[in-house]
């Protein structure tokens, strides 16, 4: 059974993220979405709040063979700790690549068995990023289309209420 974890910080999950998740999902059999459990990046949203997002995203888009979860750890371990052999994440531009290419000479290195695939983003979502959908829901600006349709009205409210 092929098996991939989808990691990030998803701070919040975006449609540029569920372009990425949807597309492993079809060449996976299994796809572990698992959000990174790191105070130290200072996320605004709670792990709890952001799993939840991503539950409401795998139900409403019907991905059955996905599932969230969370994790403190090293990415690896927690990768072996589901049975996963690949590691999933999307490429924006130039610049992701060079972080891209850090990480996974840092994975490699911890475990050179579990490998990294990557799916490119839909050229209309070559802007978006978390970042970026805080600060314009932050500043009052529409994130419609930005964020998954389930999670829109929820953190229209909580970014709102962020400033
Ligand atoms: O969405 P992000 O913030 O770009 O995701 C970064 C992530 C979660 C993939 C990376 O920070 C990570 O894997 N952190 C866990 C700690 C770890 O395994 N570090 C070694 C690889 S850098």
């Amino acid at each position: 059974m092929k098996i991939g974890v989808y990691p990030g910080s998803f701070d919040p999950f975006t449609v540029g993220h569920l372009d990425v998740l949807k597309s492993a999902a079809k060449l996976f059999d299994v796809v572990y979405v698992a959000v990174l459990n790191n105070s130290a990046k200072s996320p605004i949203f709670t792990v709890e709040d952001r799993v939840s997002m991503i539950d409401r995203v795998i139900e409403s888009e019907g991905l059955s063979n996905a599932r969230s979860g969370s994790f403190s750890g090293l990415l690896v371990t927690y990768a072996e700790q589901v049975g996963a052999q690949y590691i999933i994440r999307g490429l924006r531009a130039i610049t992701d690549f060079e972080y891209e290419f850090q990480i996974d000479a840092v994975n490699r290195h911890l475990e050179p068995e579990i490998r990294t695939v990557y799916f490119m983003a839909n050229p209309a979502h070559s802007f978006l990023s978390s970042s970026n959908v805080r600060e314009i829901g932050e500043l009052g600006g529409s994130i419609e289309g930005l964020v998954p349709s389930c999670n829109y009205q929820y953190l229209r409210e909580r970014l709102a209420r962020q400033e």
